[in-house]
């Protein structure tokens, strides 16, 4: 785990370290969340907000956008709502950009906007898992390409992204969900290795479950799931130290991490007793009769 973690510098009390320290550790001051209008999103945008940062929120939703900055303001804090779908990569990127400028240049930007395989969503429609990638994939790398070139003028500033503990190994019934986040989980790190000599920072959040609209359309038992205030909680932390990877529950983390290193035969014996198996298998065609 320590590995994932940005070497912290050893700390003297009233030194110039602590100053150092001080500013490495502490909250970003300007931050934008995509997807901040329910769950993950909203509820990281209020705990940023919590601890100092001007924040602006984005999605679909100007409704739930308004009532989310309203209540960050209510509570003393800056928010701007903006709205913005990620399926658009070409004007994610240009509103970025713009936003940046506009604001003076966010030194976090988290690409947290994403949809789940959900029980309405085919298993294996291919316009279905179009659109997913194209959220969770095209959507939250067109946000953090909106952010390089600026970051990478002023020479600092936090790249994010929201991946999952799903993205670890395939997920029968969730394919295309588990697929977009193990490729954001690429993307993430070959951008880190891009950017960190330039003086950025990738993170990379990597939850389990969390109870959300995502999560309630879940038709199995969520194991470990936490509520979603613990989950920002967590998550802001890890941006705030600057952690490369934060994966969350240690119960998941360790569990998928064996599972990535059972081999291909046996993994795909014992995933059939994974949730979403039997739906995935109600979903598939059916032999023909004779067959
Ligand atoms: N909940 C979990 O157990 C869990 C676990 C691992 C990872 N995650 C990840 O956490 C992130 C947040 O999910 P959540 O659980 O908080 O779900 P959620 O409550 O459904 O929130 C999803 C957010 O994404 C936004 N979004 C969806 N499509 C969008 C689009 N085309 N353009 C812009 N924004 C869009 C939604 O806003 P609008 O509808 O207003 O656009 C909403 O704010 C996702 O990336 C998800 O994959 C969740």
């Amino acid at each position: 785990m320590d590995a994932d973690r940005a070497a912290a510098p050893a700390i003297v009390a009233g030194g110039p370290e602590e100053d150092m320290a001080r500013r490495r550790w502490s909250a970003p001051r300007r931050a934008l969340v995509t997807g901040a209008s329910s769950g993950l999103g909203r509820a990281i945008a209020l705990e940023l907000a919590a601890r100092g940062c001007e924040v602006w929120l984005a999605a679909r939703r100007v409704g739930e956008l308004e009532s989310a900055a309203a209540a960050i303001r209510a509570r003393g804090g800056r928010a701007v709502a903006r709205e913005l779908d990620v399926r658009d990569a070409e004007r994610v990127v240009a509103c970025v950009r713009d936003w940046d400028r506009e604001c003076g240049g966010f030194d976090l930007v988290l690409a947290n906007a994403g949809i789940g395989t959900g029980r309405r969503r085919g298993v294996h429609d291919p316009a279905a898992e179009q659109e997913l990638w194209r959220v969770n994939l095209v959507g939250a790398a067109a946000t953090l390409c909106g952010a390089l070139e600026p970051m990478l003028a002023r020479g600092h500033g936090t790249l994010a992204a929201v991946t999952s503990l799903a993205g670890r190994r395939g997920m029968p019934g969730s394919g295309a969900y588990a697929a977009s986040k193990a490729a954001l989980t690429a993307y993430l790190e070959s951008l880190r290795c891009e950017v960190e000599p330039r003086g950025l920072h990738v993170v990379e959040l990597r939850p389990g479950y969390v109870h959300t609209a995502l999560t309630a359309q879940n038709d199995f038992a969520m194991p470990f799931a936490w509520p979603v205030e613990r989950a920002a909680a967590v998550c802001v932390d890890a941006l705030c130290a600057r952690r490369r990877v934060r994966a969350f529950p240690w119960q998941l983390v360790l569990a998928t991490s064996v599972l990535r290193v059972l081999p291909t035969g046996l993994y795909t014996r014992l995933a059939r007793g994974l949730p979403g198996s039997k739906r995935s298998a109600d979903a598939l065609p059916a032999p023909e009769a004779g067959a």
